[in-house]
């Protein structure tokens, strides 16, 4: 039982720190960046119109900032856990030299939902920008069967009366994988400066959707801002306050991201400061912008019109600004690189970290390359994975199994520092979040809320996920793990 909640040493976080290999190179406005790079893609591209043709109508504003508000209160805790141990590894690293073993593999074996899944979330959603911006460009599209997972393919050709096809996967989505994942093999250097300039088209692309929509508002499109809720025939809900809130576990997706920074702390100049100034600002930036881009978008089209694929190419498409759409179309295909490329690089940090602590094979999660100096062996294995699963699975069950691990993540967090606070309250925290009791307290509520607003089906993995998560670390974590030495 001890075993459970042994803690890695702090001197054992110091000698990591100088044996790393890596550069401090990254300062405040790099790591911003970065997180700002994880944050904006598919949740703002593509979610934002099933959230709100399906689920919220024009309250999809309303329904960010429920989402944003959740994060907030999270990145708060993040940031002063942060602060404690600047390493990378994140929560997972946090947890290891503050709450102990268990409770870090737990939070580790989450983040891979967050990261390795949100990755295959976002490798998906770039597929549906990738076959808009073939059509836009007038290029002969793939056939539907290599460009849907068999799931959709399924439901898509029953819906349209044909005979569902024998095989189908999602091509371009399997295969953008591989180009992240050799970039990342390659090496961290190319992947920051290519993430710079990614993430300005991006951002730059959002910019652009508020500022030349706001002529293109129809304020009766706003109305009504709530739509009365509907129960369709197979007895879901739709609209209401249930419906902005089913929306806001939805568009949750769109915040997942901007702890990743955290797993660049070795790489940062001046960590304990630098990390928390990233998370916070990089958050409060996105927030905004989202909340503006969903009243654009949703005072553009009607919600009951709203594409489901590419929601904000199309909306300006249907006032007839072509050019327009065009533009994001390519901001969107080359900025969705950018998040998969955080994501990824995020997932392979953590395993590294948790097979140098013992508790993953090393020979596997460790290995790095000898002229490129990645974890490559890891990263080809987590690309291989994420490609297969976005080959097959349907959009919405990536995005709700991301959100529901990240949303456990963080309400973790936000229970784990506030335990830390009271065990140790000496501890040297370089930020410290103010009222903390409160924020953690509203962290852990508005989470576990996005939980309890996502179906009983998403539930249900998230079991089968952690059930498979514990076992393994009876199994194999906890025998290999280096502080049995200790
Ligand atoms: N927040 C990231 C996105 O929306 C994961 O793509």
């Amino acid at each position: 039982m001890s075993k459970l909640f042994r803690k890695k040493p702090l001197e054992a976080y110091r000698e990591d720190i100088k044996t790393s290999q890596l550069n401090r190179t990254l300062g405040k406005w790099e790591l911003t960046a970065i997180s700002v790079g994880a944050v904006i893609g598919g949740g703002i591209f593509v979610l934002t119109g099933v959230a709100a043709n399906q689920y919220a109508g024009p309250a999809l504003a309303l329904s960010f900032v429920l989402a944003g508000t959740g994060c907030l209160f999270a990145a708060f805790c993040y940031a002063e856990f942060a602060s404690i141990l600047p390493v990378s590894g994140s929560a997972y690293a946090y947890s290891y030299g503050t709450i102990g073993e268990f409770f870090a593999w737990f939070i580790g074996w989450n983040l891979i939902l967050e990261y390795m899944m949100g990755a295959t979330t976002v490798a998906v959603s770039w597929s549906t920008y990738f076959s808009k911006l073939l059509k836009l460009a007038g290029i002969p599209n793939l056939p539907a069967w290599l460009l849907n997972d068999p799931f959709t393919a399924r439901e898509a050709a029953l819906k349209a009366g044909t005979v569902p096809p024998l095989f189908s996967l999602n091509l371009p989505a399997a295969l953008i994988v591989w180009v992240v994942t050799y970039i990342l093999v390659r090496g961290i250097k190319e992947s920051a400066r290519t993430n710079n300039l990614i993430v300005s088209l991006k951002v730059a692309a959002v910019l652009f959707v508020v500022i030349a929509g706001v002529a293109y508002i129809n304020t009766d499109n706003w109305q009504p801002f709530i739509p009365a809720k509907v129960v369709d025939s197979s007895g879901a809900s739709h609209y209401g306050l249930s419906g902005v809130l089913t929306a806001a576990g939805i568009v949750f997706f769109a915040f997942i991201g901007f702890d990743a920074v955290s797993t660049q702390s070795q790489e940062a100049v001046n960590p304990t400061k630098d990390i928390p100034f990233a998370i916070i600002f990089s958050l409060i930036v996105c927030t905004t912008l989202y909340i503006l881009v969903s009243l654009v978008l949703t005072g553009m089209t009607k919600y009951t019109d709203l594409d489901l694929g590419a929601p904000v190419a199309s909306a300006f498409s249907s006032v007839g600004l072509a050019w327009a759409s065009l533009l994001i179309t390519i901001a969107a295909v080359i900025g969705l690189v950018s998040v998969m490329l955080v994501m990824l690089l995020s997932q392979t940090r953590i395993f590294l970290n948790m097979a140098r602590d013992g508790l993953l094979p090393p020979k596997l999660f460790a290995a790095i390359h000898p002229n490129f100096k990645t974890p490559w062996k890891s990263t080809v294995l987590v690309g291989a994975i994420a490609s297969l699963v976005a080959a097959v699975t349907p959009i919405e069950k990536a995005t709700k199994m991301t959100s529901i691990g990240t949303l456990l993540a963080f309400a973790m967090i936000c229970a784990a520092v506030l335990v830390l606070r009271k065990k140790q309250p000496d501890l040297h925290r370089p930020y410290k979040v103010k009222y903390l009791p409160l924020v953690a307290g509203l962290g852990l509520g508005f989470n576990i809320l996005l939980m309890f607003s996502l179906d009983a089906s998403t539930w249900v993995r998230l079991l089968v996920w952690s059930v498979a998560g514990i076992i393994i670390y009876f199994v194999y974590s906890v025998k290999h793990s280096n502080l049995n030495n200790k």
